[in-house]
């Protein structure tokens, strides 16, 4: 195992995968595989993971908001890691992707389709790009508000506890509720930027250029296609394709200090993004805000246990029901939830007092992790 570790990434990946290490598991080989080619270490990611399995005595008094309000308290949190998706965006009136017949890929059917997620495909928009613009034009961000969470995320950063903000959503709303870009990490990027495909040095292209294009319909992106010399789309990964560098940067260094995972509105389905949640160590608890239960052990590897009877559980809670709501809990259990509302009716202008252990002279999240930004 030493050897292995004072190899590079890559190579060390090549010698596992050799000795058979992936033999069962080729998604985890390629989850692998991205993260070494940013210089990730797959040894580090995997010897991380191991004391999680061992069960501890519990880290919250109680399994729910109040205990994870007590336990950040009590601990005086302040590298609190946020992940979320879809569902932190529905009360804003855009629609997830998976919740049967509102979500989007319940409703492509004009698209014709092999299966609904090849709209995010890149092979398949090598291919035919024409159902992507046609989609990209009608989800193009501009006319939604944020929503009660995106202030929650606002909060936990006024208060000075917020680390980072890992996010699987393409409709910038987390900064438009006033959270600074450093805090966050769009994990399948967005639509602030735009490129040609396949180009490297990769070729930006002004995003309104491409906007523009789109709205012309198939004469205005083929004409843009041909002043690139490729084809031009938004900065949104696409399945197939990496996940942005900043995501390979931050995740180790971010993780390894976590001391505690919030987790919302997300079907926690999509890889290499769900497995970040067994990327904190094993003591760090971790709570579930969604309408149903997502990312549990049985269905992802080191997942939540929050199901699980006694000594089976030690550290995750759920809350069901919708994000904003849990987030208002929270928010209550800690005694902010008037600042959370003047967040909310002042559409983050409010100014907010920083958590009490956050005052004068304590260091913040902010303070010791700008260089890793
Ligand atoms: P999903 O649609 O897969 O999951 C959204 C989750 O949020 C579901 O579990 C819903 O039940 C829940 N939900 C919806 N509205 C909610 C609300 N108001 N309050 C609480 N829970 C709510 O969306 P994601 O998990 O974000 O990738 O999907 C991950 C990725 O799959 C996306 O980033 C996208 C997609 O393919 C790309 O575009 C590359």
């Amino acid at each position: 195992m030493s050897a292995l570790m004072d190899m590079p990434p890559q190579e060390a990946l090549q010698e596992m995968r050799k000795a058979g290490a992936f033999d069962d598991n080729e998604e985890a080989y390629e989850q692998l595989a991205i993260l070494a080619e940013k210089g990730v270490h797959p040894l580090k990611l995997l010897r991380r993971r191991t004391p999680q399995e061992k069960p501890m005595d519990p880290v919250l008094s109680s399994f729910d908001v109040e205990g994870v309000a007590r336990y950040i308290q009590e601990h005086e949190c302040k590298r609190v890691i946020v992940m979320c998706g879809a569902g932190i965006s529905t009360s804003a009136g855009i629609p997830d992707f998976r919740t049967p017949g509102t979500g989007l890929y319940d409703n492509l059917q004009r698209f014709d389709l092999p299966n609904p997620e090849a709209v995010f495909d890149i092979e398949f928009f090598k291919r035919k790009p024409a159902a992507f613009y046609e989609l990209a034009k009608e989800m193009w961000p501009g006319n939604y508000d944020p929503t009660p969470t995106h202030y929650f995320l606002k909060l936990l950063n006024d208060k000075g506890i917020l680390l980072r903000v890992y996010s699987q959503n393409i409709d910038s709303l987390e900064c438009r509720a006033g959270l600074p870009r450093e805090r966050l990490v769009a994990a399948h990027g967005n639509f602030d930027a735009a490129h040609v495909i396949d180009t490297d040095p990769e070729v930006e292209v002004d995003i309104d250029e491409l906007k523009d294009a789109i709205e012309k319909g198939e004469e205005g992106w083929q004409a843009l296609r041909e002043e690139k010399g490729n084809l031009v789309k938004p900065k949104i990964t696409f399945f197939g394709e990496e996940l942005p560098s900043r995501f390979a940067e931050l995740v180790e260094p971010d993780f390894r200090s976590c001391d505690l995972l919030l987790v919302l509105g997300t079907s926690l389905v999509v890889s290499p993004f769900c497995n970040l949640v067994s990327f904190c160590t094993g003591a760090v608890p971790r709570l579930l805000i969604n309408r149903e239960p997502a990312g549990t052990h049985d269905r992802l590897r080191y997942g939540f246990r929050f199901q699980e009877e006694g000594s089976g559980n030690w550290r995750d809670a759920f809350y069901s029901g919708d994000c904003d709501s849990g987030s208002r809990s929270l928010a209550k259990a800690l005694g902010w939830d008037s600042d959370l509302e003047s967040l909310v009716a002042s559409k983050g202008d409010a100014t907010v007092e920083r958590a009490a252990w956050m005052l004068e002279g304590q260091g913040n999240a902010g303070t010791t992790n700008e260089s890793s930004l």
